[in-house]
């Protein structure tokens, strides 16, 4: 259904007749009744937001088009190449070379309406449609749709209904995330490892717990992580309400023995206890740890970030947010580096994960000495025997260790990339330390290893590919960390 919707608007139309005479705007309205057909179906609210809806609705109404399309033939600085620049976004761009040219104009989007409505003596068209479009496209920006919003390109975060944002909670969840109390030793807390000023990662290798100890996995950044489908790497919790309570109890992390000794600890703290009553409407002694697993995947819920450059030139048309070099980065992630296969860019948010897992050739090393002769005794029916595995071949199985299936040995969650440049070093393991190293290894089509994933290959990218896609990787950061963010006292 949606390949043939897809195929149905982006259709290439004459590119003279789309944009030079009314005859265009036909076809697009023919287009956008088709869109409006088809809305009720379900499929049209999957293909387009509500506000690029709304530009295109915009650019249907607004008088000045038409008037101007007749004015200005072939004028490359129309405004009309900015206007098509929005559609090829609705329709996810029926033209690169017309997007080239859009992009040519540095126009902000509303300094443009405001111009060709006014500045443009020759139109007497309906004024008034023309003041509409004006004042619902300043509207628009206002209401924090396109500009400025810290949550450009990102899809609506979903909250669970048992789990509603309260600023209170929040503050409760913010609390409990950073106190060092809550760990069998008194030294670690969650914010050890999820480190404010390095975009919620730790920057080891592998990431380190009560007394000194080391864990198996690298430590991956909590910044949109309210918005995975499933919690670690390997996906082995649904949500944040579950996955808080993991680290707690976990030997070589918080190392607490149960989770009586969480409720032990909170208990005691006659702030938490007031809190704890009065955000959940509870006496003391109904106090669990679902309250508390809880209140922290509330406060984590507030560590999201899109506004990138990306989402700026991509989702926000703003063409010179990023170098050329990204742009073409850009291109090389969705095209020939087939990187965007899972980590996905949809067409009005992204999130550069699937929430699938893969097998993308790291770790196996660790595997070879004794998966074979583990694969032949399972495959001859006995159990699997792990006990004189290390804990780091042990975690080399990944998602296995939650669907016991075969095919699924070393696979792990696609990881959102946003904010990658600050989150090294990379992978479960972080055994690759750059960007430049990761981009080599898929370049060579990752470990050679039987389990790899098809969708990893030998890229021979050029010098210019891999440095154009590093800076794409880069202009993945979210404006507010650009500067390493300094870490907020516990109690702010
Ligand atoms: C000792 C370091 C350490 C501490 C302390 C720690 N974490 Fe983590 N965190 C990790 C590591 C390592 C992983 C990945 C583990 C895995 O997937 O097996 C992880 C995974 C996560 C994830 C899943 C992210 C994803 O990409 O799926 C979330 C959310 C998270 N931690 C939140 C917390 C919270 C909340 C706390 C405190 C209750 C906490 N962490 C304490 C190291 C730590
Ligand atoms: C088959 C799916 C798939 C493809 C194709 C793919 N990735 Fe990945 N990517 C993953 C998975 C899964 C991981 C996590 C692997 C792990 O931890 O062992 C990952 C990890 C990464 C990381 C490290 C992130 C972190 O925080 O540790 C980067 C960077 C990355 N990929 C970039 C790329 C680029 C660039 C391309 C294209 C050249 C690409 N990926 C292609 C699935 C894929």
């Amino acid at each position: 259904m949606r390949r043939l919707l897809t195929f149905l608007m982006l259709r290439k139309p004459k590119r003279k007749t789309l944009i030079n005479t009314p005859g265009s705007l036909v076809s697009l309205s023919r287009q956008f009744i088709l869109m409006s057909v088809l809305a009720p179906t379900g499929e049209l609210l999957s293909f387009a937001s509500p506000r690029q809806l709304l530009h295109a609705l915009l650019y249907l109404l607004h008088p000045c088009s038409r008037k101007e399309s007749s004015q200005r033939k072939g004028d490359p600085n129309s405004a009309n190449f900015l206007r098509f620049s929005l559609l090829a976004r609705v329709f996810e761009g029926p033209s690169l070379a017309l997007r080239k040219r859009a992009a040519s104009l540095p126009l902000p989007l509303r300094a443009y309406f405001a111009k060709s409505c006014d500045a443009r003596g020759g139109i007497t068209g309906d004024k008034r449609l023309c003041l509409t479009s004006v004042t619902l496209l300043i509207g628009l920006s206002f209401s924090g749709g396109t500009f400025a919003d810290s949550t450009l390109g990102l899809p609506t975060l979903v909250v669970p209904a048992d789990n509603p944002q309260t600023t209170e909670k929040i503050t409760l969840g913010r609390l409990l995330f950073n106190d060092k109390r809550l760990s069998a030793d008194g030294s670690i807390s969650c914010a050890s490892c999820h480190q404010t000023d390095k975009a919620f990662t730790d920057g080891l290798a592998l990431a380190k717990g009560v007394a000194g100890q080391t864990g198996t996995r690298n430590t991956p950044s909590v910044i949109n992580a309210a918005f995975y489908q499933t919690q670690f790497l390997d996906g082995r919790e649904q949500g944040l309400e579950a996955q808080a309570l993991g680290p707690m109890v976990n030997p070589v992390e918080h190392g607490l023995k149960d989770h009586q000794a969480i409720i032990d600890i909170v208990r005691k703290d006659p702030n938490y206890l007031s809190l704890m009553t009065r955000v959940f409407n509870i006496q003391p002694q109904e106090l669990t740890t679902d309250h508390i697993g809880k209140a922290i995947a509330s406060f984590e819920r507030t560590l999201i970030a899109g506004d990138s450059p990306f989402d700026r030139y991509y989702f926000g048309m703003d063409q010179s947010a990023i170098s050329e070099s990204a742009a073409r980065g850009s291109r090389v992630f969705r095209r020939k580096g087939n990187c965007a296969v899972c980590h996905e860019i949809s067409i009005n948010n992204a999130l550069f994960t699937d929430n699938r897992f893969y097998n993308i050739g790291v770790g196996y090393k660790q595997l070879e000495p004794v998966i074979g002769e583990w694969l032949a005794a399972t495959t001859h029916g006995e159990q699997p025997d792990y006990s004189a595995w290390s804990d780091a071949q042990r975690s080399e199985l990944g998602r296995y260790a939650v669907t016991k299936m075969p095919a699924d040995i070393g696979q792990f969650k696609t990881p959102t990339l946003r904010n990658v440049a600050f989150t090294a070093p990379y992978m479960h393991d972080g055994s690759i330390k750059t960007l430049e190293e990761v981009i080599e290894h898929y370049d060579k089509g990752g470990e050679n290893s039987r389990f790899v994933d098809a969708k990893v290959f030998p890229l021979h990218l050029t010098k210019q590919e891999k440095a154009d896609l590093l800076a794409f990787l880069q202009s993945l950061t979210s404006v507010r960390y650009t500067q390493p963010i300094t870490a907020r006292p516990a109690h702010e």
